[in-house]
């Protein structure tokens, strides 16, 4: 087997659904991360679904999850690529969107979300829940990126687990969320998208932030992986749930929720300096090797999940993971978790509690301090090209050539002429 590049699987299993749990554990136990997967119809004309994964390499042991995999599979055939997944030459540097036509695929999620809740989510046993977020988890499986997203009627239940989440949160954060974070959480609410009485529509909110900033929301059905969250937020796209915690307990969400990305992360989206920073983490993601990836996440869940910062000589919260949770939020507070200086490469290599109150949170001397330390952080990761963002052709550039860069120099001079006459005009 080829040690380079990446080796697409195509198997239909003995069992189907219950085969297929074993499928991605059996992927899991030998550490082989996923760099795409999708179902298809099986072309055996069988009617059996057959599965599509392409996995790197270079990560965890594939040879013996292939071995593995044909003792579930009724067919099993394996392809190690030449060529890249858009086919272009192969060498190891992971499959990543380049076009806007290819953000969908960061989306795949064959798995109903509800239909895999660990024994210690609220709703595990509460099947009028699990089935209430499979209907709305339905939107995003079905969804094109660009196309408006479809509303969601909640119901009364559900408005009142946001009213109770809304109402307590809004009460702490004029004292406990950095500036950046209120100032933008006052627009939202100034401008009537954000009201106790009703769970505001991603839609709406997605056209809110691309008029500030260009981010867009994307819906999604589950946990995206991290290397696909990331590259999202290179495109300025951000994948969020549309489906509410459970009722039980609306100060706490072992997952994200649409409160989550409401409350949490979406008034930072629409601040222009921080939306230029997760754009920049996502951007250093692309092509990353599953180790930098592995220390970019974790800077990004000590950051811009649960990330605190000195504003005025006083502790702030800019973190979405403690703004959209009252309970981690209170956590915080108490004197049980530790706080330490946030520094980028430490992060990286801090593990974290996916569920639970974090045992650790790291403080930055500063906003704008955190992001640019995570920028220097970002700019360490090797890679053999550097890419920018094209917002006119909604592209991925990959700059690897001396033409592209006299073009990039070119754009550069236009800018600073522009900088230089409107400095003419202010004076
Ligand atoms: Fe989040």
């Amino acid at each position: 087997m080829d040690v380079e590049g990446t080796t697409s699987l195509v198997f239909s299993l003995k069992e189907n659904f219950r085969g297929l749990v074993d499928a991605l554990k059996l992927f899991q136990n030998h550490n082989v991360n996923f760099l795409h997967i999708e179902s298809r119809q099986s072309n055996t004309g069988s009617g059996d679904d057959a599965f599509f994964v392409l996995c790197a390499n270079k990560e965890g042991n594939l040879k013996q999850a292939i071995n593995d995999l044909r003792t579930i599979s009724k067919t099993l055939t394996t392809q190690e690529s030449a060529h890249s997944h858009d086919g272009q030459e192969s060498t190891s540097v992971p499959w990543f969107p380049k076009r806007r036509d290819e953000i969908d695929q960061l989306a795949v999620n064959i798995l109903k979300q509800g239909e895999r809740l660990q024994a210690d989510h609220p709703g595990f046993s509460d099947e009028e829940y699990k089935a209430r977020r499979n209907q709305i988890a339905e939107i995003a499986n079905n969804y094109k990126f660009g196309l408006p997203i479809p509303r969601v009627d909640y119901t009364v239940e559900e408005t009142n687990t946001w009213r109770t989440v809304f109402t307590e949160l809004r009460r702490l954060y004029p004292e406990h969320a950095c500036r950046e974070f209120n100032q933008n959480f006052q627009l939202l609410t100034d401008s009537g998208l954000y009201t106790e009485d009703r769970v505001p529509q991603l839609e709406d909110v997605s056209n809110f932030l691309k008029n500030r900033t260009g981010f867009r929301l994307r819906p999604v059905s589950g946990l995206v992986s991290i290397r696909n969250f990331l590259a999202g937020l290179a495109f300025r796209v951000f994948h969020a749930m549309q489906y509410l915690r459970h009722p039980s307990q609306p100060m706490y969400s072992p997952e994200p929720d649409v409160c989550h990305e409401l409350m949490g992360h979406v008034p930072l989206l629409a601040d222009p300096v921080f939306a230029r920073f997760i754009q920049e983490i996502g951007l250093a993601s692309l092509g990353a090797s599953a180790e930098d990836i592995r220390k970019l996440s974790r800077c990004f869940w000590f950051s811009v999940e649960y990330g605190l910062c000195k504003q005025d000589g006083e502790t702030k919260v800019y973190g979405a993971g403690l703004l959209s949770q009252f309970g981690e939020l209170q956590h915080y507070l108490t004197d049980g978790p530790e706080l330490r200086p946030f520094e980028p490469s430490k992060a990286a290599e801090q593990t974290f509690k996916l569920t639970g109150y974090q045992p650790v949170y790291f403080e930055a001397q500063s906003f704008e301090t955190a992001q640019a330390q995570m920028r220097a952080f970002a700019s360490t990761i090797p890679r053999p090209f550097t890419v920018r963002y094209n917002a006119y052709t909604e592209s991925i550039e990959i700059i690897n050539q001396k033409s592209q860069i006299v073009n990039l120099v070119k754009e550069i001079k236009d800018d600073l002429d522009l900088l230089e006459q409107s400095l003419k005009v202010i004076e």
